[in-house]
């Protein structure tokens, strides 16, 4: 599956990212964030993570970088992220962070979909390509 997803599987991506968000731990922010990845694939698996804090807080891992880990282990390295959606249960406006963003970059194509919530109340649908539109990357030089 290797097209635009379907209304369908981004319904299902959200659901995905609010039950999630209920397992994250997040007792120094209480902020509970949930992601969901749709992969590309004959499967269009989905692959949750949530937020998992730290006392020494600069170690925490957010939601988006949890589900990368998750989806690496599970499907291997050559995964394509094709959507993700993003949930938090503080009823709150939460963007992936700009580090999320480089994260998910490294598994995407720049029309991936990012669903997350809106500074509306709604949720809001934004390319990849808009949220970074220049990423880093690395070409691996030839060994000397
Ligand atoms: N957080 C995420 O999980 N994803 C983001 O994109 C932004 C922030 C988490 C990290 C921390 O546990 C809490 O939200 C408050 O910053």
């Amino acid at each position: 599956m290797d097209t635009a997803p379907t209304e369908a599987q981004l319904t299902r991506l959200l659901e995905a990212a609010v039950t999630v968000a209920a397992n994250a731990y997040a007792p120094y922010s209480n902020f509970r964030v949930g992601a969901a990845l749709l992969l590309a694939g004959e499967d269009a698996a989905i692959i949750t993570g949530c937020n998992v804090e730290n006392a020494s807080f600069r170690l925490t891992t957010c939601a988006e970088q949890t589900a990368v880990a998750a989806a690496v282990a599970g499907h291997g390295p050559k995964i394509r992220i094709l959507a993700v959606a993003v949930a938090n249960l503080n009823h709150a406006p939460s963007q992936p962070c700009g580090a999320c963003r480089q994260t998910l970059a490294e598994f995407s194509r720049p029309e991936t979909l990012i669903l997350f919530p809106g500074p509306d109340g709604h949720t809001s649908r934004r390319l990849l390509s808009d949220l970074l539109p220049a990423s880093f990357t690395l070409t691996t030089p030839e060994p000397t």
